[in-house]
């Protein structure tokens, strides 16, 4: 088995090599192309072969539909001393198969600066690699700390390394709103920026004093999306309702339960209970907002949050108490389904699938794709109740979490410890499922929220390697922390060369 990760549901070395070089030529098959472009991207830096199209190229790329049970994602890897074959049913399952092929390279493979006199050489080997589940996710925080858009592309060239099929980009929140909307221009110019941010965890007095701020364009939008589909990584953006939203609230107060009050964009951490109202024109701004998140994000998920709403201004709103009434709601607190069900009805209409965050994995309309974070038990409880569901338990997935109990790790969430170990052990799928509810697990995802995390390096620490744990899991299933830990060793000089900052 070669030092992969993630690990390849079958994988045999044999002697020799073939040797990539100036004359390499590709024979690429019909829709090929995009894999190939891939491939001359991916080795540009460190190697530039120009790696040409040729009729008798001895590097075929085939897409090929009678390979049906390889899937969206697998692929077909044959490597002989004078020919290699990569196949695949579709053509996301060759962007993976280029990844493998950067694998099997030297690591220096993947340096950014030229690397002359390496010779490039693949190792002969027989692979056929198909992932166990669709859903393997990355969540980015940008709303608690504003990461420029060159930085998520190269994130994204990370994520595609490891198989990550889902960069999970959350935009809005009560510290910050990140993306712009043609017909609200307010939510990035006011949203976008707080004047300071808390220092420690929830609760602490003190702040830093330093204004934070930034948004992306539509354009750097777009062209983020394309990049990663590039990659064969989606884009699913998330766009929080009905709470979270206390940066959008600063911007456009009349969309709150108190329309005459001015808020700051939040500077605290933790749960903010001002939230959406209830009135028909903030359904109409929710849609506004989401069609326009529509146009930049082909993604078929958006994810609308939904999580930690407080419903106490509900309660206390006259108008929000009438429009539970209206709507024939038992109590104030049901409009927090009800809302979410507005929305919901309105992306299916559009064609896209509603994704929240589970609060108990009971509570959200039943059309919506959840994650479940807070409770080992939620996944099982949703994935009952009929949900397609992303396991996202936090003491396995949240990266914001310390990964030891070092007390020289950077400031982190506090509360518990999630190290490489745990993340590996994650089994996304309950023991106790039956088929039908097993069936609806669409696979796992990794968090990191960044009250505390302001620097691309640091990013990069609590991301790597733990990530690579996740990928693994979730890619192949595989529960053999051994092999992974020895594959691991070999890896991290994959990161090396990619200069990723990883936790050692
Ligand atoms: C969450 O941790 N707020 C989903």
């Amino acid at each position: 088995m070669p030092a992969l990760v993630p690990r390849p549901t079958e994988a045999t070395l044999r002697p020799g090599h073939f040797a990539l070089d100036d004359d390499t030529e590709l024979h690429l098959g019909p829709g090929a192309e995009p894999a190939a472009d891939l491939l001359r991207t991916l080795l540009a830096a460190a190697a530039g072969l120009p790696l040409r199209p040729s009729p008798d190229g001895q590097f075929t790329l085939t897409l090929d539909s009678g390979l049906g049970n390889l899937g969206e994602e697998g692929y077909a890897l044959t490597i002989d001393p004078h020919a290699v074959s990569l196949r695949a049913a579709h053509p996301t399952g060759l962007l993976r198969g280029i990844q493998t092929i950067r694998q099997l390279l030297p690591a220096r493979a993947l340096s950014a600066s030229p690397q002359r006199g390496t010779p490039w050489l693949l190792p002969c080997a027989d692979i056929t690699d198909v992932p166990r589940r669709p859903w393997r996710g990355a969540m980015l925080d940008v709303a608690r700390h504003f990461q420029p858009v060159s930085y998520l592309r190269r994130y994204v060239d990370v994520l595609a390394l490891h198989k990550i099929s889902v960069f999970h980009l959350h935009l809005t929140d009560d510290q910050g709103w990140r993306m712009p909307v043609a017909a609200y221009p307010k939510l990035t110019e006011i949203g976008g920026h707080r004047a300071e941010s808390q220092q420690g965890p929830a609760g602490s007095g003190t702040y830093d004093g330093v204004p934070h701020g930034g948004a992306y364009t539509r354009a750097e939008l777009s062209d983020l999306v394309r990049y990663a589909a590039a990659r064969g990584v989606t884009v699913m953006p998330e766009i929080e309702m009905p709470g979270h939203v206390r940066a959008a609230l600063a911007a456009y107060p009349h969309l709150g339960n108190h329309p005459e009050r001015t808020l700051d964009v939040w500077t605290r951490w933790g749960v903010c209970d001002t939230v959406l109202g209830v009135h028909d024109e903030v359904l109409d701004f929710c849609r506004t907002v989401l069609d326009e998140v529509m146009d930049v994000f082909p993604s078929p998920y958006i994810h609308v949050g939904g999580e930690e709403c407080p419903t106490t201004e509900w309660t206390h709103s006259a108008a929000a108490r009438e429009r539970a009434t209206a709507e024939g709601l038992p109590n104030p607190e049901a409009l927090h389904g009800w809302f979410l069900g507005q929305i919901g009805d309105f992306l299916l209409r559009r064609g896209r699938r509603p994704v929240g965050w589970a609060e108990t994995g009971a509570e959200l309309p039943l059309d919506f794709t959840v994650l479940t974070w807070r409770d080992s038990s939620h996944t099982l409880t949703a994935a009952r109740r009929g949900h397609p569901v992303v396991s996202a338990y936090h003491r396995a997935t949240y990266l914001d979490y310390a990964q030891s109990e070092d007390p020289l790790e950077p400031p982190a969430q506090p509360g518990t410890v999630v190290d490489l170990r745990a993340v590996h052990a994650h089994e996304p799928v309950p023991e106790d499922a039956d088929a039908d509810a097993a069936g609806r697990v669409l696979g796992t995802q990794a968090q990191l929220w960044t009250e505390f995390v302001t620097t691309p390096a640091h990013i990069e620490y609590l991301t790597y390697p733990r990530l690579c744990a996740l990928a693994d899991r979730g890619w192949s299933g595989t529960t053999d922390w051994a092999d992974f830990r020895s594959r691991l060793d070999e890896h991290t000089a994959r990161l090396d060369a990619l200069g990723v900052r990883y936790h050692p």
